[in-house]
């Protein structure tokens, strides 16, 4: 058997994904509520477009979500069905602190991740807990700049803080920052920026990275002092980069844009900046704006294991610019050994396991799969059922790799969530109609439908791959 007991089996979302409810109980404006549906999305995720309030005449998914927020148990329930023994979720931070920079918490915020973390439990699923998954309240936006000011550092620390106090004891996994490494790619989502009429991009992002990683490392120190059972992991999102040919030219190419896909993490389980990026700092006139105490924090807070997503991954060629992936906010160009899905996204289940070996043999840390799936488009038979073997297809190839990483490689691998077990809001471009569920939801792209759940044909087929701990996978 590939997978030890107690291996963790389960789904992940993200509170502005699925929660809705944007406004109740006492919760504050974010970043990851004001990002419009449709067409300007990118352009604000990326930070090019200021818009840091509801404006007329656009649709923001993240307002109702799939109001889980409403839902929860039913939704729990419905994990508990398929045999879920973990959960990953995010914390809304202005669930927790509306403006950021409050002195007291929000106590009915606090009162509703309890219920769910009770709720998991329960039925003796472990909650993982994304501390910001691209969130960060506008208030902080507004008055600080989002993460390129330091001073984010000490309201992440009182966030962090408040949970692992208050949670002691029903969370034990915990990831610090979603996909660090989508900073770079879509700042305002990454990072609450909004760029300034001839700001310096480079120099606006790496501060803000910085701060971000000082943060990080405060968390794992906060988290393993209030509690020695704590586990606290980075979050990549991953993909072993391939060269476009064995032309050594191109070799060196996917070389580098693989450090730079690490650079954040290298640095979350090293507990220093690798020299490639020092180099590169030194080449571009950027300093670290270190400040004292930074370097120790750094090599005190590393993290514990070594958590990512995994959709497709990027090939790249030295010469730049050369035939495109347009549907990828990375840059690259395309492979033509491998199929895309119908949103572009490259599908390569082998390289989920080559990912898995980079990743162990680099950190020598248990990795924890925290994302892989397929949004596809689904449709409902007459009978209401919804045949989604497509999904199945693409899970099950990648449990085979995984397996195989596990089994034949030798990698330690603590868990396995896919994306969004339950059709929620797409992070790139808002719709409801890119699903990755196992649990449909009757919603559509502009926020019309009854919520009403049903359990497609991979509700099953998940059900029974838990239940084999992965040797069933027909
Ligand atoms: C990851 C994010 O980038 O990919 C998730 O952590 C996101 O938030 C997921 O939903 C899938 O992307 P999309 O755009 O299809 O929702």
């Amino acid at each position: 058997m590939p997978f030890q007991k107690g291996f963790l089996w389960g789904g992940a979302t993200a509170a502005n994904q699925c929660e809705g409810a944007y406004d109740a109980d006492g919760r504050g404006l974010a970043n990851v509520d004001v990002i419009p549906g449709g067409p300007e999305r990118r352009l604000v995720t990326s930070g090019k477009r200021k818009m840091l309030s509801f404006e007329d005449g656009y649709f923001y998914p993240a307002k109702q979500g799939i109001d889980l927020y409403h839902h929860y148990q039913e939704d729990i329930a419905l994990f508990a069905e398929m045999g879920f023994s973990v959960y990953r979720m995010s914390i809304a931070w202005t669930r927790i602190f509306p403006q950021g920079d409050e002195e007291e918490p929000n106590r009915a915020g606090i009162a509703f991740y309890r219920r769910i973390f009770e709720e998991c439990r329960k039925y003796g699923i472990e909650p993982l807990v994304t501390i910001t998954h691209f969130d960060c309240p506008i208030h902080l936006i507004e008055k600080y700049g989002g993460w390129r000011s330091r001073k984010m550092i000490g309201f992440y620390q009182k966030l962090v803080r408040t949970l692992f106090t208050e949670y002691k004891g029903l969370v034990r996994y915990w990831l610090t920052f979603n996909e660090i490494n989508v900073l770079f790619h879509l700042p305002f989502m990454g990072a609450g920026i909004v760029f300034e009429e001839g700001e310096d991009v480079y120099r606006t992002e790496h501060t803000a990275a910085h701060h971000e990683l000082v943060a990080s490392a405060w968390a794992v120190k906060i988290g393993h002092e209030t509690d020695p059972e704590n586990k606290i992991g980075c979050m990549l999102a991953a993909g072993t980069i391939y060269p476009a040919t064995c032309r050594p030219e191109d070799v060196l190419a996917a070389q580098k844009e693989n450090h730079r896909n690490y650079m954040m993490i290298d640095v979350q389980s090293n507990g220093t900046y690798p020299n490639y990026i020092l180099k590169e700092y030194e080449r571009n006139g950027f300093p670290i704006p270190w400040e004292e105490g930074d370097r120790e924090i750094l090599k005190e807070g590393t993290v514990d294991f070594i958590s990512f997503s995994y959709y497709s991954n990027r090939t790249v060629s030295a010469e730049e610019g050369q035939d495109p992936d347009k549907n990828s906010i990375f840059s690259g160009t395309r492979n033509p050994y491998l199929k895309a899905s119908d949103w572009g996204w490259i599908t390569d289940p082998t390289g989920l396991r080559t990912t898995m070996n980079d990743l162990y043999d680099r950190y020598r840390k248990p990795l924890f799969i925290v994302e892989n799936g397929l949004g596809a488009k689904d449709t409902v038979n007459p009978d209401g059922s919804i045949d989604d073997d497509y999904r199945i297809e693409y899970l099950r190839e990648h449990i085979r790799q995984m397996k195989t990483a596990v089994e034949e490689d030798g990698v330690e691998l603590w868990g396995y969530t896919t994306w969004g077990p339950i059709d929620l809001v797409a992070a790139s471009t808002g719709e409801m109609s890119k699903r990755y569920g196992f649990i449909y939801v009757d919603l559509d792209d502009h926020g019309n439908g009854t919520m009403k759940r049903s359990r497609k044909k991979s509700f099953f087929w998940y059900q029974k791959v838990i239940r084999s701990n992965g040797e069933d996978l027909d």
